[in-house]
C-alpha cells in the first residue's frame, strides 16, 4: 500500500488545516502537530510559556483534546548560558502542565539562534473533529483573542515597546486557547482554525477557501490591542505582515473607508493568537456568553460567513 494513500488519515498534508487527523477505531482518532520558532520576548521562562501555548493551540483549533507532548529545543550552548535554556523548557513545562498534559521526551539541536516549541498529541472523536472546511453562509465569525501581537512583538524586539504593553501581549500569548475550545466543543459550531502568522484575514482566507465561501468582517467589532496602533506608526511592516498583504493581494475587497494601516492591521501575523470560529446564527449568542462566562470577556462576533460561490472576502468599516 502507498502509505500517501493510508485510508486512516482524515486530515492530511493536502489540506490547510491547523493540525494533522489520523484515525485509531470507529471513536478515536489522534491529532498531531509540531510548532516552534525563535524567541519572540526576552525572558526565556516567558518564550518557553508562549511556545507551549501557541503548539497546544493547533490541537485546541481542531476540537481535539492533548493528551501529551514532545519538547523541540534548539539552543547555542556555548554563547548562552545553560540556564537559560532550563528556563525556557520550564516555561514550557509549566504550559504544559496547565493544559493537564505531562512532557514525556524530546529533542535538543546545538543551534546559532535558540528555538523551542512542542510537538503535540491529542484525541478527538472521528465526528467531533472541527476543521476549517465547514463554515456555512449564514454563520456569525467569533473571535476569542485581540490582534496587534505582530507590531507588539517587534516593538518588544526594536526595544520601544513599554513594560505594560510588553507585559500585556507576555500574558495574551501564554494565555491557553484550553477553555474556548472546551466551550466550542459544548455548543458545536461549524469550523474553527487558530489566528497565527498567517494573520486574522489569512487565516479566515484558508477558512473561506476550505469552506466555499465568502466574508465579511466589521472593522470596529474586532478586538485590538489599542497600543498597537501607536506602535504601528512607529515601525516599517514587519516581513511576515508584509508577506500576508502580499498574499492576500486581490483576495480581499477594501471597503473605500479602510485605510492601508488598518490593512495592514488585520493582516498583522499573530504568535498564539485566538480561535476564530464560524457558528450558526442561532448559537452565536450562546456561544459568546458562554465565552464571556469562562474568562474569555474579549471573545466578539465581528463578521460573518456568506454564501458566495467566488469565495470573497469583504472588510468593511461597521
Ligand atoms: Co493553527
Ligand atoms: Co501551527
Ligand atoms: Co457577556
Amino acid at each position: 500500500m502507498d502509505i500517501r494513500y493510508d485510508p486512516n488519515v482524515m486530515v492530511g498534508l493536502g489540506v490547510p488545516d491547523d493540525a494533522g487527523v489520523y484515525q485509531l477505531s470507529e471513536e478515536l482518532a489522534l491529532v498531531q502537530t509540531v510548532d516552534f520558532f525563535s524567541p519572540n520576548v526576552d525572558d526565556p521562562y516567558s518564550f518557553g510559556a508562549i511556545a507551549a501555548a501557541n503548539a497546544l493551540s493547533d490541537i485546541y483549533a481542531m476540537g481535539g483534546r492533548p493528551i501529551v507532548a514532545l519538547n523541540v529545543i534548539c539552543f547555542p550552548e556555548k554563547k548562552l548560558p545553560l540556564n537559560i535554556m532550563e528556563e525556557i523548557l520550564r516555561g514550557g513545562a509549566d504550559k504544559a502542565a496547565e493544559a493537564g498534559i505531562s512532557i514525556i521526551g524530546g529533542h535538543s539541536l546545538k543551534d546559532e539562534e535558540p528555538k523551542y516549541g512542542l510537538c503535540v498529541t491529542g484525541l478527538v472523536h472521528p465526528q467531533k473533529i472541527i476543521t476549517n472546511a465547514k463554515a456555512r453562509g449564514g454563520d456569525a465569525l467569533v473571535l476569542t483573542k485581540p490582534i496587534g501581537l505582530g507590531i507588539i512583538n517587534a516593538a518588544i524586539k526594536a526595544g520601544i515597546a513599554s513594560d505594560e504593553t510588553t507585559q500585556q501581549a507576555i500574558e495574551l500569548m501564554s494565555q491557553l486557547n484550553r477553555k474556548a475550545s472546551e466551550v466550542m466543543i459544548e455548543i458545536g459550531v461549524n469550523a474553527c482554525t487558530d489566528v497565527t502568522g498567517f494573520s486574522l484575514l489569512g487565516h479566515l482566507y484558508e477558512m473561506t477557501s476550505a469552506s466555499g465561501v465568502g466574508a465579511y468582517i466589521s472593522l470596529s467589532k474586532v478586538p485590538i490591542i489599542p497600543q498597537a496602533w501607536q506602535l504601528l506608526k512607529e515601525m516599517n511592516i514587519l516581513p511576515g505582515t508584509r508577506a500576508n498583504l502580499a498574499f492576500l493581494e486581490g483576495k480581499i475587497d477594501w471597503d473605500s473607508n479602510i485605510s492601508s494601516s488598518e490593512q495592514v492591521m488585520l493582516c498583522d501575523a499573530q504568535t498564539s493568537g485566538g480561535l476564530l470560529i464560524a457558528v450558526t446564527r442561532d448559537r452565536s449568542d450562546q456561544l459568546l456568553e458562554a465565552l464571556h462566562s469562562a474568562g474569555i470577556p474579549v471573545a466578539t462576533e465581528i463578521g460573518g460567513i456568506i454564501s458566495d460561490e467566488n469565495r470573497r472576502i469583504r472588510v468593511r468599516k461597521k
